[in-house]
């Protein structure tokens, strides 16, 4: 059999070279006259070991990493082709612990097909999904996603099956598909890893909502700063539509769906559906105030399903092995699995699909094997800039939307980012409301002004001014800001606020004065 290698053309392994080891292995095979097909496949989501090389042998696939140009040459001389040992040869892929641990079921061919082959697509299980739902009557289709448990993984966790009820139940000519692909969560990467390791999975995904709810159109919504995953996406609508997977009539059923990507300027706010929806139509991304919810009034002015890309890559499984099958993974409201992100500080960093009801301690310990630095972990954040920081004597806290919410935090879009004991949690409390200050879109007051003032507060706690009248003050601005705030951003601003000065309560205090910085910089 002839070796095939696969080089990833993820945009976390092209930042490490994966492009010039690509031309390096091309090279080699050239001069030496060595027959071997090249596939620049997703990423595993490894990163650490990125560029992670892999070759198909008669004994399955060997993985090598992370490699650079330079390990070329003694890989071709230690006989990697026939998957020989070497210094930086990991074993069998399948084997790998970070991947064996895992339950693979949205991620099951990233890193493993040809994201641009639709025969791949279709030998890894694709499409049956879709063809299912073709023989199915929209209200059907509803129904196995309401049954399947699944909820939003782009951060609210709202049940997708009701979402899809209100649509196709909504009076309208026209309905539309709005897949949220923007990803501005800090220490999130799993929509950008789909989008350029299995576009195919998203687009499916798309037109079988397309089909459930009468929406013939369809955008996915992405940021500027993911030129890899529109790339890859927009060829990938192309395939589809040469494949008659998008058109006037999907796979022959006489139903249209066609979709396009729309590429905003990055703007963390154009993240919320509303805002969104504004950019989308060439407006400014402000937040629209609900209701009308999106789902009765969106694009338009039309009935709009608005998921995010793990939300709508999770329905092809859905609809191919049915809602129990799904539903049996989870604990609790929380079913399914969620494709965790692990970032920052950390040891083993990437990505990690596994069953809701995992902990952080395993999370952070076994599987990401502690901190980068060596140092002990003082902190993580989960959920994004809005999400709460946990101290470690929080770790027990099962992966669970409502385990979550009951200790004050959020799951979000399932982002951990890990601090070491040298990290100032005041500082970071600071940071959220500059981020705040800087992203707030400006309609409401709580938002807008209270981003700024908090920042204020906590500097004046930093020089020492009445330190115990400065937190009870922060404390009502936190209040202030999330009962009185239109939207999640300005609204879950106190989560990191107020978990850093709950759980890191000896963090606030009296600065020397060249820690402190002038309260304009939010402004
Ligand atoms: C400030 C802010 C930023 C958001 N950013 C994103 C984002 O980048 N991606 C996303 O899918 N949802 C984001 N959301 C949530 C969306 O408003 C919306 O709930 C989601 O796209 C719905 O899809 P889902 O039900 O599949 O999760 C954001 C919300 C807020 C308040
Ligand atoms: S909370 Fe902030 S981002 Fe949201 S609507 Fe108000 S000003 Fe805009």
């Amino acid at each position: 059999m002839k070796p095939v290698i696969f080089i990833p053309c993820d945009a976390a392994a092209l930042a490490v070279g994966a492009d010039r080891v690509a031309s390096s292995i091309a090279e080699t095979l050239a001069a030496r006259r060595l027959d071997a097909e090249i596939v620049r496949n997703g990423s595993r989501g490894l990163h650490w070991l990125e560029p992670m090389v892999e070759v198909r042998t008669d004994h399955g696939r060997v993985a090598y990493g992370p490699v650079k140009p330079s390990d070329v040459k003694s890989l071709f001389d230690a006989g990697f082709l026939e998957g020989a040992e070497h210094p930086l040869f990991l074993g069998k892929t399948r084997d790998l612990p970070f991947l064996k641990k895992q339950t693979r079921l949205t991620f099951a061919r990233c890193g493993v097909t040809d994201p641009l082959s639709v025969s791949d697509y279709r030998r890894y299980k694709g499409l049956r999904g879709l063809e299912n739902a073709i023989a199915m009557q929209g209200a059907e289709i509803v129904q196995v996603v309401t049954d399947s448990g699944l909820r939003g993984r782009g951060g609210a966790g709202f049940p997708t099956g009701i979402k899809w009820e209100t649509v196709r139940k909504a009076a309208g000519a026209q309905k539309y598909v709005v897949c949220n692909a923007d990803e501005g969560d800090s220490g999130t990467f799993a929509d950008r890893m789909i989008m350029e390791g299995d576009p195919f999975v998203l687009i499916e995904g798309m037109a079988i909502a397309g089909l459930a709810t009468g929406a013939t159109r369809g955008y996915i919504y992405t940021r500027s700063e993911y030129p890899h995953a529109i790339a890859t996406m927009r060829k990938a609508i192309e395939v589809a539509r040469g494949e008659g997977i998008l058109g006037p009539s999907v796979l022959g059923s006489g139903q249209a769906f066609d979709m396009e990507m729309r590429v905003g300027a990055g703007a963390y706010v154009c993240g919320e559906e509303t805002s969104m929806l504004n950019s989308l139509e060439g407006k400014r991304g402000v937040v629209r105030a609900k209701p009308p919810v999106p789902a009765l009034e969106g694009l338009f002015g039309c009935p709009t399903v608005v998921n995010n890309v793990l939300s709508l890559a999770s329905i092809p499984l859905i609809l191919d092995r049915g809602a129990d099958y799904y539903r049996d993974f989870g604990i609790g409201k929380s079913r399914g699995t969620m494709p965790i992100q692990l970032a920052g500080n950390i040891k083993h960093g990437g990505l990690f699909e596994t069953s809701f009801g995992i902990t952080l301690n395993e999370l952070i310990y076994d599987i990401g094997g502690g901190t980068a630095s060596g140092r002990p972990v003082k902190a993580v954040q989960v959920g994004g800039p809005l999400g709460a920081y946990f101290p470690t004597s929080h770790f027990d806290i099962p992966f669970d939307y409502e385990a979550f919410t009951a200790n004050n935090g959020l799951i979000g879009h399932a982002g951990i980012v890990v601090f070491d004991d040298t990290a100032d949690m005041m500082k970071q409390a600071r940071f959220a409301f500059e981020f705040c200050a800087l992203e707030s879109c400006g309609k409401c007051t709580p938002c807008r002004i209270g981003a700024v003032r908090g920042a204020e507060v906590i500097d004046r706690i930093a020089s020492g001014a009445s330190v115990s009248e400065q937190t009870t003050l922060l404390d009502d601005l936190c209040n202030t800001m999330r009962l009185g705030s239109l939207c999640a951003l300005g609204g879950f601003t106190p989560y990191p606020v107020s978990s850093a000065l709950s759980h890191f309560p000896e963090d606030f205090g009296p600065r020397p004065q060249s820690q402190t910085q002038p309260a304009e910089a939010a402004e």
